[in-house]
């Protein structure tokens, strides 16, 4: 691996912690994590059009937890509080519910439920925990119960559900945790059910455990001390092989002053069927390890919080993906942590060396004693084989530790779940796209770059109050992703590649999804249809080389030309507001007038937008200039043109399309009423400050100028009570009212260059 390992010794890696603890103590917190983690590049908001997505709710149902898509991808089921529905997601726009069949915990385990002092407002209902596809004709779904774990099988005609009947339900201990709130996993390989769970009412007998089908019944055993009693499970990936099984636990290795949580793989052989004389209905092939997910000289992410498989397409190996938190919060905000860890490294790991404890000084050290075969905890051992299955007993935690990859760190950030997809770019090459949900309701795109680390492509605000993403589902037949909340289910499409307005836009986006096709000048989505004039730079993203056409691609300019310029008419005595949209919060933007740098003495930047005053001079062409990624281009190419002196185009521009807009525009004559009536305490100062200006540029004009001092007093004076038709500003009426948040959204200006809701951090 390539990253620097803590070190195999746990004395080693307890000396990593104290020191990083005593750092993190001695630091102010903003320097907890790196300073080089990675942006959204667009943002946006709850309900911005620029990302129209869809939400299913249901009148009287709430959680909706487990999702599980059908076999042909047509159909969501999803487990709700009591209830399960089938929804039928092969049209395009807002999900439609099928059927559904109510599930609730019976009457008499509600009353029981709440005898034991739980709140039949919150606790005492079925919460569907497991929700799999048992067979052609039936699904398994398991839930709380009332603090009663139940399972039941569900028929299935034509992907509508059959009701339950009372008869059906069985007994879910295991397979079900009792309290909504405790971690459980579950998956079904060859017709069983292997699952990790909380086992009892309390919450502290955590268990591994193997149900349904013809082999025998396995379990973890309590005694043995496998789990720690707080360990809590996440996920469930089957190998071929093995099952593994990811989670997190209180870390027994490692003397701590405080309890130092850590994150986990287990597995279990498909193959086994527990021992014969010793470990009887006992898995007799359990055997767990380390996952370690860290930066270099950083504190560990320690608690593991959701893990995926991403499969292989040969010749890649396949990779756990999983985010992980930390137990430690800094500066009174969680971060959080995304790495990859190849399955060949977990095999690794558990075909090496074991740990024991030493009983005397109770501490856990490598085992260093004979080999035995067949090997302990491997998949060949056999249920009579009581040599190593009384070695297993006691050697059941590896050595070594395995180490990921961190693809990407966010500080003040919660993932709790993630979806990963493999997107095919322009260039044939598959990219690792992460689609990751936060504690407060908001999924971030993720791509991983080449080199490894993962840049985020955008941040979409889901719900409207900060709550947690409950969980994810990708449905690839459709191109999007579910995201389930408490209150409902959002349906987001992979990507709106529309929103990039131009071909630098669309390549600097660097989303494997989207390509910029030159001759419709659009920013389409990758399908099957892809035509080799398309433009995409995955690796580098560069405009520069997939954005050059004609003269350009033999003469490189370090800065392209516009593709539009807004011709817009100076007015006497107002200031012109000319909006620059921001596209992207990763570049960093200017204004220029010609050859020279504004804001210069008639100018003001003011949110972005350069205010300019109309002066002598002042007409000719303003741009605003983004840099991104190494790369310069005009976001926004404005021409002022003068009355008194109309300007002719500089004939280097002389071929790109013109367009006459109209911008915002603040009166100077009398300019507190107007302002006022924007509303806008700031604009207001700026407006004064640049009147100010006016005023002591006309008052310098006054006294320099005996002879003008006449007409320039007129002029002032004449300010207040201009006609009333000159009063009306040549702007759009809205610019009159007060907006609530977006002051110069550029679709005031002109529709083209309004494509997206950004806002800059
Ligand atoms: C995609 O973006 C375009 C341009 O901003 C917008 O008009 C359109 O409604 C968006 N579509 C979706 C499905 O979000
Ligand atoms: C919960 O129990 C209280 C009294 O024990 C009762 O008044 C209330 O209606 C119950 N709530 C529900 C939702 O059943
Ligand atoms: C599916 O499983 C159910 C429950 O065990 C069983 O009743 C049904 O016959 C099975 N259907 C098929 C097609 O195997
Ligand atoms: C990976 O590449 C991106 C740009 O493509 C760069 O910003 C980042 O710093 C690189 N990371 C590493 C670890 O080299
Ligand atoms: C600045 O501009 C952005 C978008 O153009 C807008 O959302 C924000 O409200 C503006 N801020 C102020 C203080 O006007």
């Amino acid at each position: 691996m390539a990253l620097p390992s803590l070190g195999q010794d746990p004395w080693n890696l307890l000396d990593v912690f104290f020191f990083s603890l005593l750092l993190l103590l001695s630091l102010p917190p903003a320097t907890g994590t790196g300073g080089q983690e990675p942006m959204p590049r667009v943002k946006y908001h709850a309900g911005d059009g620029h990302r129209a997505l869809s939400f299913f709710h249901q009148k009287g149902l709430q959680d909706f937890d487990i999702l599980l898509l059908s076999s042909d991808g047509n159909t969501l089921y999803v487990g709700a509080r009591e209830a399960i529905l089938a929804l039928n997601i092969q049209n395009p726009g807002t999900p439609r519910l099928r059927s559904m069949i109510p599930w609730p915990a019976s009457e008499r385990k509600k009353s029981e439920c709440a005898l034991k002092k739980k709140s039949n407002e919150t606790q005492c209902f079925n919460f569907i925990r497991v929700l799999v596809s048992f067979n052609a004709t039936h699904l398994y779904a398991c839930g709380t119960f009332a603090f009663s774990p139940a399972c039941t099988f569900i028929e299935l005609r034509d992907s509508y559900l059959l009701p339950i009947s009372e008869d059906k339900v069985m007994d879910g201990k295991g397979q079900s945790p009792f309290d909504p709130v405790h971690k459980h996993t579950a998956v079904l390989v060859d017709g069983m059910l292997y699952s990790g769970t909380m086992n009892n009412f309390l919450g502290s007998e955590p268990i591994l455990m193997r149900t349904l089908g013809s082999r025998p019944v396995l379990k973890t055993d309590i005694f043995l001390r496998w789990l720690y009693q707080d360990a809590s499970f996440v996920a469930a990936i089957p190998s071929t092989q093995v099952v593994y099984f990811f989670f997190e636990e209180t870390a027994s290795e490692f003397d701590f002053f405080e309890e130092l949580r850590t994150s986990r793989v287990a597995r279990v052989c498909k193959n086994d069927v527990g021992g014969e004389k010793l470990l009887q209905r006992k898995w007799t092939t359990f055997l767990k390890a380390q996952l370690l997910c860290a930066q270099p000289g950083q504190l560990p992410f320690n608690v593991i919080r959701h893990a995926v498989l991403l499969p292989a397409d040969s010749p890649s190996i396949p990779r756990v993906y999983a985010v992980f938190t930390s137990q430690w919060q800094v500066g009174g905000t969680r971060s959080s942590a995304v790495c990859a860890f190849s399955l060949s490294d977990i095999e690794r790991v558990f075909k090496g060396k074991y740990k024991e404890l030493d009983k005397e000084t109770s501490r856990w050290t490598t085992y260093r004693g004979p080999e035995t075969h067949p090997r302990p905890g491997s998949c060949s051992v056999g249920p009579s084989s009581d040599k190593a299955l009384t070695f297993m007993k006691d050697h059941f935690l590896m050595d070594e530790q395995v180490v990921g990859t961190p693809l990407l760190v966010k500080s003040a950030v919660e993932y709790t779940r993630l979806a990963v997809e493999a997107a095919q770019g322009l260039d044939g090459n598959s990219h690792v796209v992460m689609y990751l949900g936060t504690s407060t309701g908001s999924l971030h795109k993720a791509v991983v770059a080449e080199n490894r680390s993962a840049y985020l492509v955008e941040e979409i605000q889901l719900s409207l109050d900060p709550e947690p993403v409950r969980n994810l589902q990708l449905a690839p037949t459709q191109g999007a992703v579910f995201v389930g909340f408490s209150g409902g289910i959002w349906k987001v499409p992979q990507a709106n590649c529309s929103v990039y307005v131009s071909c630098v836009d669309c390549v600097l986006a660097r989303d494997p999804h989207c390509a910029w096709d030159p001759e419709s000048r659009i920013c389409r989505l990758l399908s099957g249809l892809t035509q080799s004039s398309w433009k995409q730079d995955m690796e580098r993203g560069n405009p520069e080389w997939a954005c050059a056409h004609g003269p350009m691609a033999r003469s490189p300019r370090r800065q392209s030309p516009p593709q539009l310029i807004k011709e817009v008419q100076a007015v006497p005595n107002s200031i012109l507001e000319l909006p620059c949209p921001r596209l992207s919060t990763l570049a960093s933007y200017h204004w220029s007038h010609g050859k020279t740098i504004v804001p210069d003495a008639s100018s003001t930047i003011y949110n972005g937008s350069l205010m300019l005053l109309p002066r002598d001079g002042v007409g000719g062409l303003y741009q605003c200039v983004a840099t991104e990624n190494g790369y310069s281009y005009p976001v926004v190419s404005y021409w002022v043109d003068s009355q008194d002196q109309p300007l002719a185009l500089d004939p280097e521009l002389a071929g790109v399309p013109r367009e006459r807009v109209q911008v915002p525009l603040t009166r100077v004559g009398g300019g507190a009423s107007t302002a006022a009536q924007r509303s806008y305490w700031p604009h207001f100062l700026i407006v004064t400050v640049l009147l100010a200006l006016v005023l002591s540029g006309a008052l310098i004009f006054l006294l320099t100028s005996p002879l003008g001092a006449l007409r320039a007093r007129g002029k002032v004076q004449g300010c207040g009570a201009l006609p009333p038709r000159e009063k009306a500003p040549l702007s759009r009426e809205q610019h009159l009212q007060p907006r609530k948040d977006h002051r110069t959204s550029a679709g005031d200006v002109d529709a083209d260059n309004n494509h997206l809701g950004t806002e800059v951090a």
